[in-house]
């Protein structure tokens, strides 16, 4: 399986990069492949609310105005099988390159009214709050909030302070290992269709 990662952090020895790299410790040793795209590294252009009403051509043709390197990571984020989207926590926040990329995913991904372009693929978010150490799960809260409404399938987070960074990378390397199965959200079944557990049944 092929794991992507978006992060908004610009240091690659960083700290939240250190936390990625454990997950993907984990995963590789469960055999995944990964791949790692650092934001502010890329030309990445803020959404130009680009027509009067403010709809653009994204949210009818799937397309962007802007030639810059979003496409090609969107192209990577659906050939991926899961996306890893990091951050360094910047005023209890994600940092402002995630944060011009997910406005961007979120146009390109509402089509005709409805978001089906990432089909539920599956996702989870790390944020590193790397000086004070506050904000990490303010910073999870905002970007599963639109990471969930874009159509990812949410199946961990992963807060994370300067203070605990060396204490959770064995953790981390641990739960990568999981996400090399590339895990769903529990059960999706409609609860009518759902059978009860064995034990109940009689
Ligand atoms: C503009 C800015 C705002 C920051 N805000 C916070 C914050 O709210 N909470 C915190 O714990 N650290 C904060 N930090 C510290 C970063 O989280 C820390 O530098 C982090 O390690 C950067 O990530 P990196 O090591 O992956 O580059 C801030 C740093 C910057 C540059």
């Amino acid at each position: 399986m092929k794991i992507l990662v978006i992060s908004g952090a610009r240091n690659s020895a960083g700290q939240t990069q250190q936390a990625v790299k454990a997950l993907l410790a984990g995963a590789a040793k469960k055999g995944a492949k990964s791949e790692t795209i650092l934001l502010p590294k890329k030309k990445l252009e803020r959404c130009r609310q680009c027509d009067p009403d403010g709809w653009g051509l994204c949210a009818m043709q799937a397309r962007c105005v802007i030639k810059d390197d979003f496409a090609g990571i969107f192209k990577k984020t659906k050939a991926a099988d899961l996306i890893i989207f990091a951050t360094p926590v910047y005023f209890h926040r994600e940092a402002e390159s995630l944060r011009a990329f997910s406005e961007r995913l979120q146009r390109i991904c509402f089509k005709w009214g409805k978001y089906d372009s990432v089909e539920r693929k599956p996702a989870v978010c790390v944020a590193v709050a790397g000086g004070g150490g506050t904000g990490a799960p303010a910073t999870l809260r905002e970007m599963e909030l639109v990471f969930a409404l874009i159509g990812f399938d949410l199946v961990d987070a992963y807060p994370i302070r300067r203070q605990n960074l060396k204490l959770k990378l064995p953790q981390l390397k641990k739960s990568g290992e999981w996400l090399a199965t590339t895990p769903t959200s529990a059960d999706n079944t409609p609860s009518t269709l759902r059978k009860p557990p064995a034990t109940e049944q009689k």
